[in-house]
This record gives structure tokens, sequence and C-alpha cells, in this order.
């Protein structure tokens, strides 16, 4: 493919478009036979694709999205084919839905300007508005802070997963120094938290796997982690992980919210994609943390290799009739370092050959919002991932005043987090300069034993 943009500040952002247009060479780099020139000539825009040419006058709100709408526009003609997100290709389109009410837009407004702005589908537009009405539970404020603990550990490696999360075997002889230096990370948290007089609204442990632990170590974890939140979550997402003693334990300290993931519940796609346990395993875990009142998230993905429309169908009829508090509904996204995505470049292979039925994936998302709105679920946090088919989005639902604090936190940016372990992002929010400032912890789990000191010290002065 032969793509040459003429007088753009936006090139980055004008990719994100054609990559939509297409997935193969979107995910894999692999070459299309096309040519596109696009030219920015001040008030108009003229796009060459092979022999054909388009032109458009645009006169949106914002420069950047009169680019990337004309490119669109030349793009949905050429291929005939238009997208249910339009021309955002960003990961958090809420914000730009917020962006709009600051800017002006009254609220009954808000669903026709995103149209009219970024080309949203009238379904698109009204799930961003339906998601930011069930965002009202939460307040932005400088003196209240999140906690999260980073355990990235796993008791196999999903084939879709890019998260940098080490298999159990490869480092558990790693896991006791890790746990130290874990604790001594968190304890400088306490002391920022005592100094700035922050109110500790949610914790959440999450990876990778924190289940993973022994009973000892995550109660040495746990017991360091003394707040009256209103919100603590642990992430037992592998459902063979979870066992009575460490349900138990997660009870005697507070915890009362817990993810069980199946992603699917079709055993022959849960081999497939590398998660080494059953449906069954997963009935056992949910039927056993039922006993312990806590909340409980149920991860599911849409356009898992070989699913079509009506095995999705059921995974999420089954969930829906296991009613847990939230239902979280991803779409599939093929991310660079997954082992599906490393696989299809090394054998040189396109997205069909994995057997991701692109055309059922949309079928699922509509079908997972219809299906969870009538059941009585509420669409409560949003974001979209690079490369998923389509470019559709991930949605967290939930039954009525279940919503989760820390999962709206991390789109929406409300409060800060002073985030503990490898490659744990703390940011801190000035909410008055209208600024975030981030940090990232090093990502292995070696590395970061070896250089927690200087760890704690950039944290100490994120906060200071
Ligand atoms: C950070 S992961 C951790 C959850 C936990 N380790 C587990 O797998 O049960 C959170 C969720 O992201 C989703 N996820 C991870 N990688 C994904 C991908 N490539 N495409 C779509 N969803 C993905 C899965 O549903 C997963 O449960
Ligand atoms: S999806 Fe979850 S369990 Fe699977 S490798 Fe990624 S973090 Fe680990």
């Amino acid at each position: 493919m032969n793509v040459k943009i003429n007088n753009s500040d936006y090139e980055k952002e004008l990719y994100e478009i054609i990559k939509l247009y297409f997935p193969d060479f979107q995910v894999a780099n692999k070459s299309q036979d096309l040519d596109i020139v696009f030219e920015n000539k001040g008030k108009s825009f003229q796009i060459k694709i092979n022999e054909k040419t388009f032109e458009y006058k645009l006169n949106l709100f914002k420069e950047k999205n009169n680019q990337k709408t004309a490119l669109y526009l030349a793009l949905s003609e050429y291929c005939n084919k238009k997208f249910d997100w339009g021309t955002i290709t960003g990961v958090r389109p809420t914000k730009l839905a917020y962006e709009m009410l600051q800017n002006g837009t009254p609220k009954y407004l808000l669903k026709e300007n995103l149209i009219k702005e970024y080309h949203l589908s009238p379904n698109k537009a009204q799930l961003l508005k339906e998601v930011i009405e069930n965002q009202n539970c939460i307040i932005k404020n400088d003196n209240i802070i999140d906690i999260f603990i980073n355990i990235p550990i796993c008791p196999s490696r999903c084939k879709y997963c890019s998260f940098i999360s080490a298999e159990f075997v490869k480092v558990k002889d790693y896991i006791p120094n890790y746990i130290d230096c874990l604790i001594k990370e968190i304890n400088c948290v306490k002391k920022i938290i005592k100094e700035k007089n922050y109110i500790v609204r949610s914790i959440y442990i999450g990876g990778g796997t924190p289940t993973i632990l022994s009973c000892y170590e995550l109660e040495m974890i746990l017991s360091e982690l003394n707040y009256p939140s209103i919100e603590f979550t642990v992430e037992a997402g592998r459902p063979e992980t979870i066992t009575k003693e460490k349900l138990d334990i997660l009870k005697k300290y507070n915890v009362n919210r817990i993810c069980i993931n199946p992603q699917t519940f079709c055993d022959k796609t849960l081999k497939l994609i590398n998660r080494n346990h059953t449906i069954n395993d997963v009935i056992k875990a949910y039927s056993l943390a039922l006993n312990y009142g806590f909340k409980i998230n149920i991860d599911l993905i849409a356009g898992l290799p070989g699913e079509n429309f009506s095995k999705f169908k059921k995974s999420l009829n089954t969930t829906i009739e296991m009613a847990p508090n939230n239902i979280t509904i991803h779409t599939l996204a093929l991310k660079r370092g997954s082992l599906f995505t490393n696989n299809l470049i090394l054998n040189n292979q396109n997205l069909n050959s994995i057997n991701i039925i692109e055309k059922d994936i949309k079928k699922m998302i509509d079908y997972a919002y219809d299906k969870l709105k009538s059941s009585d679920y509420f669409p409560y946090y949003l974001y979209k991932q690079k490369n998923t088919p389509l470019g559709l989005e991930n949605v967290g639902y939930t039954q009525k005043n279940d919503a989760c604090i820390f999962n709206i936190n991390s789109i929406e940016d409300t409060s800060s987090v002073l985030a503990c372990g490898a490659h744990a992002i703390s940011k801190r929010i000035f909410t008055f300069e209208n600024r975030i400032e981030r940090i990232a912890n090093v990502k292995f789990i070696n590395e970061y034993i070896n250089r927690i000191d200087e760890m704690i010290e950039r944290k100490i002065e994120l906060f200071k």
C-alpha cells in the first residue's frame, strides 16, 4: 500500500482511519494493492484512491475531524463500507462526549451532535449518552485516591492476551521477593496517603491473576491494605485459582468485589485460546463465591476464533442466567505481542485463516446491548481497543447501583491512582489545572525487584 499525506498535522490519526478499512494491514502489516493520496488544500480536501478522486469541503468543530472525516468519506465511498463508530478511532469515546457537553452542547442535542461531528451510528451515539448518564455515581475530586496493586502472573498465557503477565511456572521463584517489594511500595503509598490526607475510595488488586498467589501470600498483601474504602476488588479471573480458603481470606480483609471470567461458555474455545480451565470450573467457582456475598463481575469476549453468533449468544444468555452484578463485554483485539497475532505475522496469514468471523461480531455486540438492557443491565463504562474487528468497543454493564467505580475512574480520570507492582501505572489528577501526570513502573517482575527503590522515589516525586 502506498499512502501519501500532504499538508496535514494529523498523519497518525489519518492512518488510524485507513487501518480501520484494512484490518490485515492493521494487524499484520500485510500490504494491500492500493495507492492513497490525501491532500489538504486549505478549504477543501482531495483524496485519490487508485484511479478515483474524491473532494470534500467540511466545516466541523475541530480541524482534526475535518481531515479524518474527509478521508473516512472517501474510503467509505470507495469501499462501500461505513463503521458504527464513524471517525472515532481513539480509546475513550466518552471523553469526546464529555468535551462536547463542556463546550456547551445541551444534553438533549448530544446524540445529534455526536452523529454530526463524528459520523457515529445512532446506536453508538445512544450508547455513549447512556454510559455518561450512568456515570453520575462518580465525582471528580483531588482529595480522593484509588489504589491499584498489580499481580502480573497467570496460570497460562491466553493466546489473545497482550498484557505483560508471566506464566506462573516461569516466575514462581521470584514471587517471595516480588511480594516483599510490593509491601515496600505499599508502605510508601500509605505514607503519601497520610501526608496528603487522601480519602481512599477504592482498592483494586488486578493483573494478571492475583488469586494465583497462595493463601499466605494473599494475606501478606491484603493485611497491608486496611482502609475503609467503599469498594475493594480482587480480580479472581481464572476460576481454577479460586478455592474456599482463598475466598475466606478475601472476605476476612473486606474485599467486596471479585471477577470470575469465563470469556466464553464453550470448552472447545477455552482449549483453543489456552485457558486451562473448563466451563465446569467456572460454574463451581461462581457457586462457591455466591456464598460470600461478593459483587461479582463476569468478562466475556465477542469474536473469539471459531465462535459464530450462536456460540456467543449462548455464552451471554448463560451469563445472564447466572445474574452477576456486572457483565463486561469485550470485542476481541488482535494485539501485537499476543500469541495469535505473532503466529499470524510469522505464518503470513490473514484474519480469515484463524477463523475470526468478522461479519458475526457486530451482531454479537448489538445483541449484547439489546439483551443486557432488556435484562436490566445498564452500560456504565466504555472504551475501545486498537485492532478490534470493525473498530468495535468494550462495555461494562451493571445491575442497578452496582457500577464499579475503579473501572469508571480508569477511563474517565476522576481521581488520582497510587499503583504498585510491575507495570503498574500511577496517575495524579490536578483537577483545577485540568492536567494529569502519569508514571509507569518498569514492566517485568525481575526488573521491578531490582529497581524497587527507584520506583518508590519516582512515586514520591509524582505526589510531592
Ligand atoms: C486485564 S484482563 C485480566 C483478567 C484475568 N486475568 C482473566 O483473564 O480472567 C481483563 C479482561 O480483558 C479482556 N481481554 C484481555 N485481552 C483481550 C483481547 N486481546 N481482546 C479482548 N479482550 C481482552 C478479557 O476479557 C479479560 O478478562
Ligand atoms: S487474559 Fe487474563 S489470564 Fe489470560 S493471560 Fe491475559 S491476564 Fe492472564
